[in-house]
């Protein structure tokens, strides 16, 4: 297994363990906001979606017989996903004060272009060199 997977894998735990014990504290706590957000998307762009960017670098090269695209984007990619998904985390912590969500805008941004990442690096991997049927 490739270090962006492993290291995509065990971020995913780690967000499913924040997520579930913050979705603990919003029963105990009965306080909803700011944390809903932050729940919903440590699980979201978190566990899921850290889950699938950690298994697809290491599964789906091997399924279309070809090397990742690029092992230097999918780097990348792991920081912007996690500077991203932290920073609207701040963001949302800070929009339950303050009427001004630049924070948030900022690092939404950031982690949309790590999906961005993802999905150029995944159509280039993927990308049929061979007529089909050859
Ligand atoms: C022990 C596990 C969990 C606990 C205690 C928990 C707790 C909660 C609570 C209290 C809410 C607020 C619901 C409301 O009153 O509107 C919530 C919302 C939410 N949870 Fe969880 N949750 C857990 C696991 C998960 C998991 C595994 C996922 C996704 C994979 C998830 C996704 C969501 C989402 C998307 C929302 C927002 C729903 C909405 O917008 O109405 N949760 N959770
Ligand atoms: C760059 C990626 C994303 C950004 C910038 C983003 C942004 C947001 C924002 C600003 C909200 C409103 C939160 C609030 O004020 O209550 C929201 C809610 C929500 N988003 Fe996302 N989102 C992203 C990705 C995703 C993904 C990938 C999923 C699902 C797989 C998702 C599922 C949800 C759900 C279920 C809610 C409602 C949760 C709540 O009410 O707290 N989001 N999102």
């Amino acid at each position: 297994m490739n270090k962006i997977t492993v290291w995509f894998i065990k971020c995913a735990m780690v967000y499913f363990l924040a997520a579930v014990i913050l979705g603990l504290y919003m029963l105990v706590s009965n306080t909803l906001y700011p944390y809903m957000p932050i729940h919903a998307h440590f699980n979201l762009l978190g566990w899921i979606s850290m889950m699938i960017y950690g298994v697809a670098y290491h599964v789906l090269p091997r399924f279309s017989g070809k090397p990742l695209y690029s092992d230097r984007l999918a780097e990348w990619q792991f920081w912007f996903a996690n500077i991203g998904l932290l920073g609207m985390s701040i963001g949302w912590l800070l929009s339950s004060w303050q009427e001004n969500n630049k924070v948030l805008l900022l690092f939404a941004i950031i982690e949309v272009i790590a999906i961005v990442m993802f999905v150029i690096n995944m159509f280039n991997t993927l990308k049929i060199t061979q007529p089909i049927g050859k």
